[in-house]
């Protein structure tokens, strides 16, 4: 299992960082890199210093750091949105878009100063030799500066994301509501790429393209300027803070190796669980919620971005256990119905099984959730939930995410952070002989001893 996930993770890399799927994502993702060097640091730590290190070269002069960092090597027509629809390098200079590169100019969950330390303590010599954290320590700082800065739409201290893509969760029935204020652009005036390398029915609708499309041209038409401009979709994403919460805890750790003040971050990250708690949770459903900023109300739909603050360490016990009954009851069914966790509500208005965020489960996800039940003390629900992405990933030929009922593959295979998760938990657990072999028997079987 080792080996074929470093394969899928070595054959994905280009030189200077890795490409999620050759075919389907041909250019440097945003979230993807952190989750990729979480898993590359166990084959080689310079490698995963480095990944992180391209992604962060790119940064804009406002802090933000870009959901794709476009390789010049690859042909415009290999990926839509390709570079000159972003014309990140012209109409994004007002924003400062970093020269020499070409860039989008939206963002994508900031798990970038986690995956940093992690890294780090992978090979702390090798780390401080390169000045590791001391070089990437202003470009993290200023990332999170800019979330705080640019992104408090709600004025309460949660970051809000103003595209579909940026909390990483493309499709997800969350953005309907929103979504619905956006004229689509025209069927016509753009061509996707997507579906020259997978199956239509595990991709977004041409309706939901056309819109993706319409907010990212207005943005960019904008100067890709926050303040100022009228945005459609403007979104408070459970997900999206917790995962930046969870990286001011790491730019805490990170402060303390470099000998700087750790107090601002551990505040910061308090503070946004407190908000997370205040502005977000919801007893009845027994999750945190979305919230659309430009109506105020929270969006009703269940989704597994609420269910991703149980990573946090200091969410309040009460909250942590009803989001563990949540996750084990009808709603995502782990251990019943299934062995990963669903994107999406089984029983929701718009489960789809198959259609990407809208029902499949997905392996960085469920890294985090399993994280999020050990620390939390549910060790055998952790435990259970790791021999399932094991299986699961090995079983699926590392899908980029999987039927959550039956563990069948969807979207793209040899999918990089599927690789480098089983790569983390393998090295985190050393239980890489227990691992099923890889093969379909081994992922039905520990589907079916996780119950489902
Ligand atoms: N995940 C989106 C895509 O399909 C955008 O990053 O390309």
């Amino acid at each position: 299992m080792r080996r074929r996930a470093a394969e899928v993770l070595l054959g994905n890399w280009t030189g200077a960082s890795t490409v999620p799927s050759p075919a389907l994502y041909p250019h440097q993702w945003s979230w993807d890199s952190a989750f990729i060097a979480i898993g590359l640091r166990h084959l080689s730590p310079e490698r995963a210093q480095r990944e992180l290190e391209t992604l962060l070269a790119a940064q804009w002069d406002d802090g933000r750091v870009p959901h794709i960092v476009f390789n010049p090597a690859v042909p415009l027509g290999a990926y839509f949105p390709s570079p000159d629809f972003w014309r990140s390098s012209t109409a994004g200079r007002a924003a400062g878009a970093p020269a020499a590169t070409e860039t989008s100019g939206i963002v994508q969950p900031p798990v970038h100063a986690l995956a940093a330390w992690l890294v780090h303590r992978s090979d702390p010599d090798l780390s401080r030799r390169r000045g590791f954290l001391e070089r990437a320590w202003p470009a993290l700082v200023a990332w999170h500066d800019y979330l705080r800065r640019c992104r408090d739409f709600g004025g309460d201290g949660l970051a809000a994301v103003l595209h579909p893509w940026e909390p990483g969760m493309d499709n997800s029935p969350c953005w309907d509501e929103p979504l619905d204020r956006v004229e689509p652009a025209p069927a016509g005036s753009f061509r996707r790429a997507d579906l020259g390398h997978g199956d239509r029915a595990d991709r977004p609708t041409d309706l939901d393209y056309g819109r993706y499309v319409a907010l990212a041209a207005h943005y960019r038409d904008h100067g890709y300027r926050d303040a100022g401009t009228e945005h459609a979709f403007v979104v408070e994403d459970p997900g999206f803070n917790a995962l930046l919460a969870l990286s001011e805890n790491a730019l805490a750790a990170i402060a303390g190796e470099l000998g700087r003040d750790a107090a601002p971050h551990r505040s910061r990250a308090r503070r946004l669980t407190a908000a997370l708690v205040e502005r977000l949770w919801d007893e009845e459903a027994g999750l945190f919620l979305c919230r659309d900023v430009r109506t105020g109300t929270l969006v009703r739909d269940r989704s597994v971005t609420g269910l991703l603050p149980l990573a946090l360490p200091s969410l309040p016990g009460p909250v942590a256990q009803a989001l563990v009954r949540t996750m084990t009851g009808p709603h995502f069914g782990l251990g019943t119905a299934c062995g990963l966790v669903p994107s999406c509500d089984l029983r929701g208005r718009a489960f789809d099984a198959s259609r990407y965020w809208r029902g499949p489960a997905w392996f960085n996800v469920n890294w985090l959730l399993e994280r999020g039940l050990r620390q939390h003390g549910e060790t055998g629900l952790a435990d259970a939930l790791e021999q399932a992405v094991l299986a699961s990933a090995g079983g699926s030929g590392f899908a980029e995410y999987v039927d959550p009922h039956t563990g069948q593959a969807r979207g793209a295979t040899g999918f990089s952070w599927t690789a480098a998760v089983v790569l983390d938990l393998l090295a985190r657990t050393g239980r890489a002989a227990e691992a099923q072999a890889g093969t379909a028997a081994g992922a039905a079987a520990a589907v079916a001893k996780a119950g489902g």
